[in-house]
């Protein structure tokens, strides 16, 4: 913590949508006084939702609101894969208020289903519902423009599943899915479209193309060596570099500029998905 210069944050990244401002945070911490703590966090979510729901790591409003003021344009949309009780929610929903924003949320919350007890709906969901109505548990609420929906997941994840996929579903389940150890923390991969590219679907930040080899589950392909070559001429038009990073079904020409990577087993191996036996949980709506 020593490492860690206190400074304070400016109000916001964003400049205006169309210009960016370019600023390095560094390394950099915000005084309680700026950012809340998480028993603060807690008393907030009390007071919207009563005591005793059994959640204690709640982050404090202050500081979800000062992280999306900075980083969320005022029409993003603030994405929470790890929601708990909504905190980051009802900072969206808050600020809309206050400021005028009109940004949007997606919360993503598994509960605790081992203990039954899924409180996505029973306490994330919740919250967010009283502080769009104002009903809060300490009577101190207000209602507030804005609203969500809740929906629970339906669709298995699985070999099935994915092989299943047209085209443009496995597109953004290449992009969503990629994960590189090496770049754990680095930027994803970035789009490329046009109807000139029949394989090349993204490239990473080294410039190196991601080509998929996938006409839909009744029009397959292999990659042998003419796809090679047009993954090749692709990346070339595109100015990318090797290697080729290819997705497929099967691999029938094995060269040493190729990462290949197997439809099904890679995808869900990054997904964190057992590749033989496990489904994405959840069939309820
Ligand atoms: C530390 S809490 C987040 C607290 C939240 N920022 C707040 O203010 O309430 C992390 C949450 O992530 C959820 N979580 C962990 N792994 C998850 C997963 N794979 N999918 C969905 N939610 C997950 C946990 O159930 C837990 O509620």
């Amino acid at each position: 913590m020593e490492d860690v210069a206190k400074g304070v944050v400016p109000t916001t990244f964003w400049a205006s949508d169309d210009d960016v401002a370019e600023l390095e945070l560094g390394v950099m911490s915000w005084a309680h006084a700026e950012s809340g703590t998480s028993e603060v966090g807690l008393r907030e979510l009390n007071a919207v939702v009563g005591r005793g729901h059994g959640f204690d790591t709640v982050k404090p409003l202050k500081l979800m609101q000062k992280i999306i003021q900075l980083w969320c344009p005022p029409t993003g949309t603030v994405v929470d894969p790890f929601a708990g009780s909504g905190t980051t929610g009802h900072a969206v929903l808050a600020l809309n208020e206050s400021e005028g924003a009109d940004r949007r949320f997606i919360l993503m919350e598994q509960g605790r289903p081992e203990r039954g007890d899924s409180y996505a709906r029973t306490l994330t969901a919740q919250r967010l519902a009283k502080v769009v109505s104002g009903d809060w548990s300490n009577g101190k609420g207000k209602p507030v423009e804005g609203g969500f929906e809740f929906r629970q997941l339906t669709k298995n994840i699985d070999a099935p599943a994915l092989l299943q996929m047209e085209r443009e579903e496995m597109v953004d389940i290449v992009v969503s899915s990629y994960f590189d150890s090496s770049r754990r923390r680095g930027p994803n991969l970035e789009r490329v479209g046009g109807p000139e590219n029949r394989y090349l679907v993204a490239r990473n930040s080294e410039d190196e193309g991601f080509y998929l080899v996938w006409g839909g589950s009744e029009n397959n392909a292999d990659f042998d060596e003419d796809v090679y070559e047009a993954c090749v001429a692709e990346g070339n038009n595109a100015e990318l570099k090797p290697k080729y990073h290819v997705y497929g079904r099967y691999n029938l020409f094995s060269t040493p500029g190729v990462h290949f990577y197997q439809i099904p087993d890679r995808i869900l191996a990054d997904f964190g998905l057992d590749v033989r036996t496990e489904a994405y949980t959840e069939v309820e709506r």
